[in-house]
Formats: C-alpha cells, sequence, structure tokens
C-alpha cells in the first residue's frame, strides 16, 4: 500500500471525519471580529489550539486542515502545530490553494490559483509535518453559470493539483464545491454536481491520479439556501449518491463539505447517508458546521474556553455517531 493510500484510509476510517479549520487569515480574522474578538495573529493562534485540544477530538476526528498561517504557528507549550496535533493522534492538513479569482473571459466566475511553485511547497509542508492537503474550486448555480470554461479550468486545476500531492507523498483532497446560494432545486443541483464530478473525473485520470490516494470532499446535493422547497435528509441522501455512483470503487472516500448549512442539518444528512450501501466510506469534513458553535461558546473569553471545546465535542461526537451507524448498519 502506498502512503497515500495508507493516509487516505487513516483519514475516512470508521466513525472519524476531517475538521476543516483552514479559514484564510482574512476570513478567519472577519469571524474573530464578528465573535467579538480581536482579530490577531496570537488570536487566531489561540483559537485553532482551543480546536485542536478538544479533549477526545481524535475519537472522531482523523485530521485537521489548517491554513499557511497556522502550520507555521506553535501551541502554548512551543510545540510546532503539525507535531502537537500528531501528537494527539490527527493528521495535519494544508489547504493550498491560493483562493477563487475572477478570470479573463469567464465573467462573474472563479478559477482556483495557487499552482505556481507548488511543488516546492508541498515539499515544504511535508517537512513540517503535514500529511495531506485541500485545494477548493466553486462553482455557483444561475442561468448560465457554471459555464463550461469554468468547469473545466477548474477541473484541471485541482487534477494538477492532484497529482503534485502524490508526487510529494501527500494526500490531496480534492474539493469541487458547488455553492448552495441561490434559489436552485435540488434536481438542478444534482445536475451541476454531476457535471462537474464528471469534469474532475476526467482529469484525474488524465493526469494519471491514483484515485485510491485521494479524498473527494463534494457538496452534498440540496437545494439553493434561498429554494422555497426544503429537501428532506432521505431526498438529500438518495439524491447524493445518485451522483456519487459514477466515482469508481478504488475512490478512497468521500468527506463531505457542510457548505452553510445549519449544524444539525448537516448531521441529519450525514446521517441518511449512511444508509446507502456505496463502495467508498463517506464521512464529513466540516469547517462552519463544526467550527461555528465552538467560537460562539468561546468569543474570546479565557473564562469560557472549555465551553467552546464543549460546543466542538458535543459536534463532532454527533457527527461520529452518524457515521457510526452505518458500522451497525454493515455489521448487521
Ligand atoms: O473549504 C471549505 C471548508 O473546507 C469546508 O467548509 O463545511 O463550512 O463548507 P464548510
Amino acid at each position: 500500500m502506498s502512503t497515500c493510500t495508507q493516509i487516505a484510509a487513516e483519514l475516512t476510517a470508521p466513525g472519524k471525519g476531517i475538521l476543516a479549520a483552514d479559514e484564510s487569515i482574512a476570513t478567519m480574522s472577519s469571524r474573530l471580529e464578528n465573535a467579538g474578538v480581536s482579530p490577531t495573529a496570537d488570536s487566531r493562534r489561540i483559537y485553532r489550539e482551543l480546536l485542536a485540544t478538544t479533549p477526545g477530538l481524535s475519537d472522531g476526528v482523523s485530521g485537521i486542515i489548517f491554513c499557511d498561517e497556522t502550520l507555521g504557528q506553535v501551541f502554548t507549550d512551543g510545540r510546532p502545530f503539525p507535531q502537537a496535533v500528531r501528537e494527539l493522534g490527527i493528521h495535519a492538513g494544508i489547504k493550498v490553494d491560493t483562493g477563487a479569482k475572477s478570470c479573463p473571459g469567464l465573467p462573474g466566475e472563479t478559477i482556483t490559483e495557487g499552482l505556481d511553485g507548488l511543488p516546492a511547497r508541498l515539499a515544504r509542508y511535508a517537512e513540517l509535518g503535514a500529511t495531506f492537503a485541500k485545494w477548493r474550486a466553486v462553482f455557483s448555480i444561475s442561468g448560465r453559470t457554471p459555464s463550461w470554461g469554468a468547469t473545466v479550468s477548474n477541473a484541471n486545476g485541482l487534477a494538477r493539483y492532484a497529482a503534485a500531492c502524490q508526487e510529494a507523498g501527500l494526500v490531496p483532497i480534492v474539493e469541487p464545491e458547488v455553492l448552495m446560494t441561490g434559489a436552485h432545486t435540488l434536481a438542478d443541483c444534482a445536475a451541476t454536481t454531476a457535471t462537474v464530478q464528471a469534469a474532475v473525473r476526467q482529469q484525474l485520470a488524465a493526469l494519471g491520479v491514483d484515485l485510491a490516494g485521494i479524498v473527494l470532499k463534494p457538496n452534498m446535493v440540496i437545494e439553493g439556501d434561498s429554494c422555497p422547497d426544503v429537501s428532506d435528509p432521505e431526498q438529500v441522501a438518495e439524491a447524493t449518491v445518485a451522483v456519487l455512483r459514477a466515482w469508481p470503487a478504488q475512490l478512497a472516500g468521500v468527506a463531505f463539505l457542510s457548505g452553510g448549512q445549519p449544524p444539525e442539518r448537516a448531521t441529519a444528512n450525514l446521517a441518511a447517508l449512511q444508509q446507502h450501501q456505496t463502495p467508498w466510506p463517506l464521512t464529513f469534513s466540516f469547517g462552519r458546521a463544526l467550527v461555528s458553535p465552538a467560537l460562539a461558546a468561546w468569543h474570546g473569553d479565557d473564562l469560557r474556553y472549555r465551553d467552546g471545546q464543549s460546543a466542538l465535542a458535543k459536534h463532532v461526537t454527533a457527527n461520529s455517531a452518524a457515521l457510526r451507524r452505518r458500522a451497525d448498519l454493515q455489521s448487521a
């Protein structure tokens, strides 16, 4: 088994998911400010340390994705983040794209950038102790988007990133996200997600990426946030699995993003997904659905540090319990 295959299997191990704590400095700073915390390098460090040191976190979390700033920071006791997290039994990951940028020729759409100098950055991150990476491409649904140009260009970026990661011995998390923003229906989301994922599969194959050594991080198939017809978890799960069935069995696993769903809804949908037999594990790689409650409970107050950790633990436990229902079903 290659290193990437082994790590990908560990990231998607039964009952475990991934915590996405990789907000950029700008996004993290604005979330801290909204929570009443002064946004500094140290407050961002303290917050990520609060998340990572949540008691029992490794029972439900196999890996944490950080941004470049955090990967180079240290815990209060002086240990570098990647080392300290590894000692807690959790893989350290790194977001390596440099963001979704507007693109000439594709008005109103974005292409995710970050390929320039990527091999050298990956080598440095591996030296620092990262074992996996993340790259996110976004697609929005409107009358004319996503265009074929944006779809293929972003899929190609994801594949070039994934090939570079595997060459560097890091597991690529491949994240094509069809955004929830809009009034589109569940069927619209299913059609767009299927097209986007087909392009990603084609580009991964063209660059010889080993699917056993990647984790796919897709959106769940769900209606837009302003669509009046709200689907229930069974509908979301059925539509999501129907789209995913096009992926070959060797894919290491699927770890969903939460995409702005309220935490409880994301967990209910994840639980419903476990009712489906699939050749690959279906787990979580949630950002907001895990960290928002923690930030709200802590909001920078030393006296509420434990409250922040309890809020995270509560949501990790609920999602891990949802995953364990799959193990129960399979052993029944
Ligand atoms: O890139 C986005 C994160 O990795 C997942 O965040 O669960 O809040 O959508 P989210």
